[in-house]
């Protein structure tokens, strides 16, 4: 008889955060107004003021909620490193160069761009998910007038951003921090990650550590006077509203996800997700259903706000998970990519381990109904399965195309538990 009959299927992704509850009060957005019948003024909602309050206390500054991570990166270096493009001079051809690392996602070069400046990527060191002070003063050396330092504590991993302060400091760079992968982190000095920086962007889209199907955020340490009124002007002249549709397509996903995977065994499940895809309802997390700077809805608030409820949790957990990973991994042929010091000090939102041959553990574990092909990333700058227009030219970031040809995820959310993890364990320290 096929050992798999009775076996669970184990996802990386696909609204593996949810739990029922979480469905059901992403649905009572829809059918009793949270979101999509009520006026999405950012003043008018107790969700979005409670959320607001929440990031001010919690990370020292002053909060701006939007529709998508890419747009607090948008507005964050509008607001920080001028309007209009303009550069040295006032010259209005000089665009303002962003280091940013090589290993991430297609949509912080989207955020970056759409403020009307470059990305320059940075590498990530050897056998690391992050950019270091040595990766970024080679980048330095040719784009001497880089004026902004974006770090992502990749899958859950703290940079050592204390040293990439000093460094910042030293060079007169704005350090911008970006936690989407990484709320709940600590640097070396045991402060939270987000401490460091000038400013702390934020996701909660999709498979991040806060996931409300979507939102982003950004919390400004300190505002001169000139970026307060320059705020009030894009946020009355350039602030777009979403439609009653995205809301709808976003508070659907988790019952879809969540039903999805209950019954993907008996067919049902498979035959939901590919109708969802094909009617647009689930699409690839790295394409925005926006293209202009969107305002945060409600709807998105109150899932956001439970999920900061429920975080101590849920990093506990992951945590247990990860440290299960690093004790029972025993095969010579995989390398592991988390250290102990990672674990206990980072989110934890993925366990990473290193292979040459990723296709062959994907199919692997997909025979034990481990589906596990979403990978991070799978290219120097990831743009899922859609084709975007990424200013990474191959060759740049050696170190960060080697990792994403060889990189595979391990699943630390709330769905799996030690048994899972076991199964998982099981296949790997047999490939
Ligand atoms: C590190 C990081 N920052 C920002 C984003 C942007 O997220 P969003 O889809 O909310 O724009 C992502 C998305 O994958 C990300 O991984």
């Amino acid at each position: 008889m096929d050992k798999t009959i009775h076996m669970k299927p184990i996802f990386n992704s696909l609204g593996s955060n949810y739990d029922f509850n979480f469905v059901k009060l992403a649905l009572k957005q829809i059918s009793f107004g949270g979101g999509i019948s009520v006026d999405v003024n950012r003043n008018n909602d107790a969700s979005i003021d409670s959320l607001q309050q929440y990031l001010d206390k919690a990370y020292q500054g002053k909060s701006f909620l939007f529709y998508k991570g890419r747009d607090a990166i948008e507005f964050s270096l509008r607001i920080l490193l001028g309007e209009g493009n303009v550069g040295e001079d006032n010259d209005s051809s000089v665009k303002y160069k962003v280091l940013t690392q090589a290993f991430s996602c297609f949509a912080v070069e989207e955020g970056i761009k759409r403020a009307g400046m470059i990305p320059v990527y940075v590498d990530v060191r050897e056998d690391s998910t992050n950019m270091s002070v040595q990766t970024l003063i080679q980048a330095l050396e040719s784009n001497k007038d880089a004026k902004a330092v974006l770090v992502q504590h990749s899958l859950g991993i703290p940079a050592d951003i204390i040293e990439i302060r000093k460094w910042c400091n030293k060079h007169n760079l704005l350090l911008i921090e970006d936690l989407a992968q990484a709320i709940g982190g600590f640097d070396k000095a045991d402060q939270p990650l987000g401490t460091n920086s000038d400013v702390v962007i934020f996701s909660f889209s999709r498979d991040k550590i806060i996931d409300a199907v979507s939102g982003g955020a950004v919390v400004f340490k300190n505002l001169s006077n000139e970026q307060r009124e320059k705020i009030e002007i894009i946020l009355t002249n350039d602030l777009e509203k979403i439609t009653k549709k995205i809301i709808f397509k976003d508070m659907i996903y988790p019952f879809i996800t969540y039903f999805g995977r209950k019954t993907h065994d008996v067919l049902i499940g498979k035959i939901i997700l590919k109708l969802s895809r094909i009617f647009g309802l689930i699409t690839s997390p790295a394409i925005s259903r926006t293209s202009k700077l969107s305002m945060m809805s409600p709807a998105y608030a109150e899932l956001v706000l439970r999920s900061f409820i429920k975080l101590e949790k849920q990093l506990i957990h992951r945590r247990k998970i990860a440290s299960f990973y690093l004790d029972k991994i025993s095969n010579q042929n995989i390398k592991v990519v988390n250290t102990k010091n990672d674990v206990e000090t980072g989110s934890n939102l993925r366990f990473s381990i290193r292979t040459t041959k990723v296709d062959k553990l994907i199919d692997l574990m997909k025979d034990h109904k481990i589906y596990l092909s979403d990978r991070w990333y799978r290219s120097a700058v990831d743009c899922g399965k859609q084709a975007c227009h990424t200013e990474y030219k191959s060759g740049l970031a050696v170190n960060a195309e080697k990792l994403a040809n060889e990189i595979f995820n391990l699943p630390t959310h709330r769905n799996i538990s030690l048994k899972k993890a076991s199964r998982i364990i099981d296949v790997l320290n047999k490939f």
